[in-house]
């Protein structure tokens, strides 16, 4: 078993970290925030993410994992240091290195013994032979540093079955030496191993989520054109599925892709080639794509209703997908703006993220609209004159179309999801409208004027 460093204890590096001492390695977790140390050091996450408390805590009272902001003494030893840290996108698309050049000079200043680094982050092809000549021109003591690639691949939500139960691991090396000491750490995780060179391990993890993100923006294409020759986008993705060149993962239209990765390491591998003086046309195109999705609903919903001044809006779903209370470059974050901004009293659901959504916009009055943020989906929607859904989360998945026409005052829900069958929205009685499919139109607004009567 081996002495491994961590350096940031984000998504990447904390998973990381957990799951090799859950492998019986002798783990430290640095980071430069004392508070956050101590916080995991009683058992807790920083971050939402199931499963991992659970480990944290096993591992920490079995001796395998420890927390410290004191990197010198975490690094001095280590067999190797893994690098987790953020790579935050710029203005013009490229990718902030600036934390990784900071743990490489602690690197340097601290390593006493022959030690591998390895960059899990997120970086631009050609980073990792600059952090090894940065390693190479600090180094303080008369040792062997090399870097390593190991690009990460985890789901936030799933992320530590996704690192223990993995479908590959890459490792971008430039020596045998390095080659077997990365194999051999991971070893115990039994999972198969690619190995390649530095670069092209950078590349393999921009070149897959650039992949998924494209297959992503093109279904939401498609779902877009299917809406306007009448066809449905679910009935299509099904008869695509088949075919095993395709897949039947990812094919969800929706809302947009949003999250911490494709929406930075598309726009990274873009500004790469452009740098290069090349055109990534079909990246450029599922960024393009993308942008637009994500007020789709909003514009769609502007176009029936006039104005959203003085209108209850439920809004159902903050994050970026469910099993996160993570917001980066969620549709939320795009659309409640333009409502509020149109007037619109909004009433916000959901489980973990308002919390977070809460310190962007505070409740109360919000431009000229208002948000307040409820703890059950039936605040929300009681009276509510128009419905979205941004996020699918179970609560929201598991709401019986009947519950809109009953509490709303006016049954028309929007989703950009794909949650319900239409069929099941138009004999409840509501008027629905989603992504890449036909609205139920006609029969809600014929029940909901029954009711009316009815009520009357
Ligand atoms: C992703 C990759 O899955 C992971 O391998 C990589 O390392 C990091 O980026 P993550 O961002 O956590 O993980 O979430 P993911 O589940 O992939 O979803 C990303 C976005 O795409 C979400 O907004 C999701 O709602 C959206 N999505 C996903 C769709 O719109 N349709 C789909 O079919 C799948």
């Amino acid at each position: 078993m081996y002495k491994i460093a961590v350096a940031g204890t984000g998504y990447v590096g904390l998973v990381a970290g957990v799951c090799f001492a859950e492998m019986g390695h002798e783990v430290t977790c640095v980071d430069i925030d004392e508070e956050k140390v101590n916080l995991m050091k009683s058992g807790v996450s920083p971050i939402y993410e199931s499963g991992l408390e659970n480990l944290m805590q096993r591992n920490y009272t079995a001796g395998r994992i420890n927390y410290t902001t004191d990197y010198h003494s975490a690094y001095k030893n280590a067999n190797a240091i893994f690098i987790g840290v953020g790579t935050p996108e710029q203005p013009d698309g490229s990718a902030n290195l600036s934390y990784i050049a900071t743990v490489a000079r602690q690197i340097a200043e601290s390593v006493e013994n022959d030690c591998l680094v390895v960059v899990k982050s997120t970086v631009p092809v050609g980073t990792n032979d600059k952090v090894e000549q940065f390693i190479q021109d600090f180094l303080v003591k008369d040792v062997k540093v090399e870097v390593a690639s190991n690009p990460e691949f985890l789901a936030q939500g799933s992320a530590v079955h996704d690192t223990l139960h993995a479908e590959r691991i890459i490792i971008g090396t430039e020596s045998k030496w390095a080659e077997d000491l990365l194999t051999k750490i991971y070893e115990p995780f039994h999972i198969p191993i690619v190995s390649v060179n530095r670069r092209s391990a950078e590349m393999i993890k921009y070149a897959s989520n650039d992949f998924l993100a494209l297959k992503i923006s093109y279904m939401n294409d498609i779902a877009n054109l299917c809406e306007l020759v009448g066809a449905d986008i679910q009935d299509v993705a099904k008869g695509m599925s088949f075919d095993e060149r395709i897949g039947s993962k990812f094919l969800n239209a929706g809302i947009g892709f949003g999250g911490s990765c494709f929406p930075k390491d598309t726009k990274a591998l873009e500004y790469i080639a452009r740098q290069n003086g090349y055109e990534l046309k079909t990246v450029k195109a599922a960024i393009d794509v993308n942008k637009e999705q994500k007020t789709m609903l909003y514009k769609k919903a502007s176009k029936r209703l006039i104005t959203f001044n003085g209108l209850k809006v439920a809004v159902l779903g903050l994050t970026f997908k469910p099993g996160t209370d993570d917001l980066r470059e969620a549709a939320s974050l795009e659309n409640v703006p333009l409502l509020l901004g149109q007037g619109a009293d909004i009433y916000a659901f959901d489980p973990v993220g308002a919390e977070n959504f809460a310190k962007v916009h505070p409740e109360g009055k919000n431009g000229k609209g208002s948000i307040t943020y409820v703890s059950n989906i039936e605040h929300a929607l009681e009276d509510a004159n128009v419905c979205f859904i941004f996020t699918e989360w179970g609560e929201v998945k598991t709401l019986l179309p009947e519950t809109y026409r009953e509490l709303m005052r006016t049954p028309l829900v929007y989703d950009g999801r794909n949650i319900y069958r239409v069929e099941e929205m138009q004999e409840a009685g509501v008027e629905y409208h989603s992504i890449g499919r036909r609205p139920a139109i006609k029969e809600a607004v014929k029940e909901s004027k029954n009711i009316e009567l009815q009520n009357s």
